[in-house]
């Protein structure tokens, strides 16, 4: 047996929900860097996540302070995802030839790290001003014929040492 049921008011007579459907907005200003004798590990720098891919956050902060420590982030290749870097502001220590506004990808499995010459100029260095906003997605990307016209070709060949 079927009984009606009739609302008050009609469940689609409403102005809005104060629920969790609007986006969030942090400024990279405000997030705070978590730091330590040692390298720490990428999540560290983790901001946000999402299915398929994390945003991290790279601020000014105390390089690693262990009397050892070797500032630069040592060579890796991410095997697991993609890894898109935006470059906002700052003085990009382990990279050459990278400036505000410059992105770079790293396709998952491109081995990759510390231009030469930047391990040994980090030693001694005691914290960074850098700004930098990296994308990791564990599925790969597709670039697009727009974004092939900015491809730097020399990029790939930046690891090798300079001549001087
Ligand atoms: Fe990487």
């Amino acid at each position: 047996m079927l009984y009606p049921y009739t609302y008050a008011t009609s469940p689609f007579d409403l102005v809005g929900w104060d629920g969790f459907l609007y986006p969030y907005a942090l400024s990279i200003y405000d997030f705070e860097p978590i730091t330590g004798r040692i390298h720490q590990p990428p999540p560290v720098h983790q901001t946000f996540q999402a299915w398929g891919f994390v945003i991290c956050s790279f601020v000014p902060r105390l390089f690693d302070y262990h009397p050892l420590a070797i500032p630069a982030p040592y060579n890796h290749s991410n095997i697991d995802s993609d890894e898109v870097l935006y470059y906002a502001e700052g003085e990009f220590m382990s990279r050459k030839g990278i400036d505000r506004g410059s992105f770079t990808l790293h396709m998952g499995g491109l081995p990759h790290g510390p231009h030469p010459g930047t391990v040994e100029k980090s030693i001694g260095a005691k914290a960074t001003e850098e700004y930098a906003v990296m994308l990791d997605t564990f599925k790969p990307l597709y670039v697009t014929t727009q974004a092939l016209q900015y491809v730097d070709a020399a990029y790939p060949m930046s690891w090798t040492p300079s001549e001087s």
